[in-house]
């Protein structure tokens, strides 16, 4: 069955996920992965961008968040992070992006068999830190 959006964002982040997806840098885990952040209006795109030095890899999520945050663009609505299986966000993902949007909604889109799932930040990582001492 066709997608069918439950907020007026997901069809154009559905479609930009799934796009940006084939522009992964991904040749050592061959795991593509793409994101789409809706920001201020705009649909961001992201994607995994691997390096033969692995720990120096990025994620699709970041990739989005941050290119969002450089256009000044910080007003955001909902992502969607679109791979050939079932994922979660990795927990470095949740917790930067917890840093300005805790409630954000996901949208998980899994290519493989055509389903969704919706989550927020928060529901996938309640227990994120926090160090209340640095921000007081
Ligand atoms: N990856 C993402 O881009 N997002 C996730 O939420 C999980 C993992 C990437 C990192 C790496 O390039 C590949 O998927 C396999 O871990």
């Amino acid at each position: 069955m066709a997608f069918q959006p439950q907020a007026p964002w997901e069809g154009r982040a559905y479609e930009a996920a799934v796009e940006a997806r084939d522009s992964a840098h991904a040749p050592y885990s061959r795991f593509c992965v793409g994101a789409a952040l809706v920001a201020d209006g705009h649909v961001v795109r992201g994607m995994n961008l691997e390096n033969r030095s692995f720990g120096a890899t990025l994620c699709a999520e970041r990739v989005a968040a941050a290119a969002a945050w450089s256009m000044g663009w910080r007003q955001w609505e909902g992502m969607a992070i679109a791979a050939e299986e079932a994922i979660v966000p990795c927990g470095i993902c949740l917790q930067f992006l917890a840093e300005w949007a805790p409630d954000l909604p996901l949208l998980l889109i899994n290519l493989a068999d055509g389903t969704e799932q919706r989550r927020t930040v928060d529901e996938f990582l309640p227990y994120r830190f926090i160090g209340k001492r640095l921000i007081q």
